[in-house]
């Protein structure tokens, strides 16, 4: 899988159009984008969105890598992403990007891959799941375990049904269910416990709230899945994407130049220190 580098300067941004909003979830939508251009880039990576006057975000890319347009899922808790929430189609953003390492899809190549994702941590992975189940010849068993706080807060309900079809086992599990729920009740990490998996050949991709993502990669390393075989993409506050400003300094690792996604072995010991 190809790592893509904004063209041109770190600052320069692509003017893009909103063409569609979809709502997901209460507080979450996804924005669909037209760039006039391709805007290629690899499944994990993320663009800076910014919006002129207001400020910038950093966002995953969640569309299908080889979709006509770019997507951005987005949860509105503060200045830019509630600004893009009152925004309407037709109006104009740049996109400053595409940042960040990817997951290693390529490195996967005949193991058995478990994704495992919490709440709006899924837009990271979209993509990924997107190329997978087109190569699932390539891959052993395809394992996504989804958890949300609710059944109304499970994202991509449509596609999870698609990659359903592609042969991907999808598993949701919530905590707080409603009256229709029948699925399992807890949370994510419980799904994990009840796989039935062979460590030496399986590899985990994992996305969401920190502490689910400690949790989730402690019981695989517990189940004797190598830190090495362990990948969590990290959320920092970012400035400038491009390893320049130290904003996103996590250890001795940039988030927005080393990351977003990380084996665990080299970030492990400083998941646990809090606040850096
Ligand atoms: C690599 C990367 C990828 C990301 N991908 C996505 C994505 O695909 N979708 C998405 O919605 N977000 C994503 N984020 C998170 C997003 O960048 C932040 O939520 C961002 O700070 C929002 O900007 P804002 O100006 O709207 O909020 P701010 O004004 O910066 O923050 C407002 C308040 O919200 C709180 N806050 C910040 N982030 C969160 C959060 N995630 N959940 C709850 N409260 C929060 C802050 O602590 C603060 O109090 C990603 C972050 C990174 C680093
Ligand atoms: S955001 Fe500036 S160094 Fe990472």
């Amino acid at each position: 899988m190809t790592v893509c580098a904004p063209p041109r300067s770190p600052w320069h941004g692509e003017t893009a159009r909103l063409v569609a909003v979809e709502d997901e979830a209460p507080g979450v939508a996804t924005y669909r984008f037209a760039c006039g251009a391709p805007f290629p880039f690899a499944p994990g990576q993320f663009n800076m969105v910014h919006l002129p006057g207001i400020g910038a975000a950093a966002i995953s890319i969640s569309s299908d890598p080889d979709a006509a347009t770019v997507a951005h899922t987005v949860r509105a808790v503060g200045n830019v992403t509630h600004a893009l929430a009152r925004l309407r189609p037709g109006a104009g953003v740049l996109l400053r990007g595409p940042w960040g390492t990817p997951w290693p899809l390529d490195a996967l190549g005949g193991s058995d891959v478990v994704i495992v994702a919490g709440g709006v941590g899924l837009a990271s992975l979209r993509a990924a799941i997107v190329a997978l189940g087109r190569r699932r010849d390539d891959f052993g068993t395809l394992r996504l375990l989804v958890g949300g706080r609710t059944p109304a807060d499970l994202l991509y309900p449509r596609d999870c049904a698609a990659w359903r079809e592609a042969g991907i086992d999808v598993r949701t599990i919530v905590d707080r269910p409603d009256d229709g729920w029948q699925g399992p009740v807890g949370l994510v990490t419980d799904l994990v416990a009840d796989l039935d998996l062979d460590p030496r050949r399986t590899s985990l991709l994992c996305c969401g709230p920190e502490p689910m993502m400690q949790a989730v990669a402690a019981a695989c390393l517990a189940r004797g899945i190598p830190s090495t075989a362990i990948f969590l993409s990290l959320e920092r506050n970012m400035a400038c994407a491009a390893g320049l400003c130290g904003l996103c300094q996590f250890g001795p690792a940039f988030v927005c130049r080393d990351g977003p996604v990380f084996r665990h072995d080299r970030i492990g010991p400083f998941l646990a220190v809090s606040h850096l």
